[in-house]
């Protein structure tokens, strides 16, 4: 091959590396065994506590909402920067760290500085929802991790659960999801569970917008005063079961927190509740599509970013 075409085709590869798109092949060559190891990880994990799946699906989505998906969440605070881990929708509450680490510890063994953390999260939330019953998409690979993490965008981006419909419709806005893409994404919400502290005043406040009875069970296990860590499951049903009860619930006046039952209380999003509790094939087409979308919130590609040796620190 001629000098000049050679110089071309390296500027061609590199343009290539520079401008990389996530792609599902991205480790094909270089960590063969990677969707393995963290599929097998991620089934013993689901297999002693099933809530894990919900914890690593929790982790990613808020991964993804502060900077994009670059593991800046699973940073530790340092001298220079304050982390995501204590902003206000994080502390106490976000779970999977160690999860994390033991994971990535995995693939470390098999393929030494190759994989970044947010691409093992990407797919450990997908392995939590599909080891739960939910439905399995392809996860786009090629992100790199963050060399720093932002406690204040923590605080301003990840929807609390006292937003009301254009509070949560603007927040996902501005990551370039539409309202549906939100509806169908809080599907999630059929698994995992939730602090008394979260959902308090809607159980004890809005009468008008719960079902009764299913406000007095809940007052048992979160009193109106202390209890603040006490669980209830997202999706009364079936907590550990992906599937579309959390919109029949929301039907029903039987969401747990206030902003649950927001996306039925007579607004724009009442229609794909409803299509979503009727039809679960629709939720699971819906539920992939936003994924997708969400697992590719600003990723830092190519040169920019780093493979972190450990997901809790910065190389
Ligand atoms: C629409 C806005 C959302 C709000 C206001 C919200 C709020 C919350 C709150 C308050 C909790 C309980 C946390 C605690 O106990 O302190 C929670 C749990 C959870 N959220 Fe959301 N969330 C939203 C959207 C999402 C999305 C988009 C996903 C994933 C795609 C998600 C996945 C989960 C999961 C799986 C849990 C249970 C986690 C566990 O059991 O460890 N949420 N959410
Ligand atoms: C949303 O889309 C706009 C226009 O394409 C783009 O400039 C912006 O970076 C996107 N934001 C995110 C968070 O992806």
């Amino acid at each position: 091959m001629g000098s000049l075409s050679s110089t071309l085709l390296w500027l061609l590869i590199c343009a290539t590396i520079i401008d990389a798109q996530l792609t599902p092949n991205f480790y094909a060559r270089t960590c063969p065994t990677l969707q393995s190891i963290v599929r097998d990880t991620m089934a013993q994990a689901v297999a002693k506590e099933p809530r894990m799946g919900a914890s690593m699906l929790r982790l990613f989505f808020h991964d993804c909402f502060v900077n994009g998906c670059d593991a800046s969440v699973l940073l530790e605070d340092t001298p220079s920067f304050k982390g995501e881990k204590n902003a206000y929708a994080n502390q106490n509450s976000l779970r999977g760290f160690k999860l994390m680490d033991i994971i990535k510890k995995n693939v470390e063994a098999k393929c030494k500085s190759t994989v970044s953390c947010s691409d093992i999260l990407a797919l450990a939330a997908r392995d939590g929802v599909v080891l739960l019953g939910g439905p399995k998409w392809t996860v786009s690979l090629g992100r790199k991790d963050s060399r720093t993490a932002s406690f204040e965008a923590a605080n301003v981006n990840l929807p609390p659960p006292t937003a009301n419909l254009a509070t949560l419709i603007s927040l996902f806005a501005a990551k370039n999801l539409t309202a549906r893409d939100m509806t169908a994404l809080s599907g999630a919400h059929t698994i995992g569970m939730a602090r008394c502290s979260t959902y308090r005043s809607h159980i004890y406040n809005e009468a008008n917008n719960i079902n009764a009875a299913f406000a007095t069970t809940k007052m048992a296990t979160c009193p109106s005063i202390g209890g603040d860590d006490n669980l209830a499951p997202l999706d009364t049903s079936t907590p550990n079961h992906f599937d579309n009860g959390y919109f029949r619930n929301l039907m029903a006046k039987q969401g747990l927190l206030h902003s649950d039952q927001e996306l039925f209380n007579g607004g724009s999003q009442d229609a794909w509740v409803r299509l979503y509790a009727r039809s679960n094939y629709a939720l699971s087409k819906d539920f992939v599509v936003a994924m997708l979308k969400m697992g590719s919130i600003s990723p830092l590609t190519g040169f920019s970013g780093e493979i972190r040796r450990h997901c809790r620190f910065v190389n």
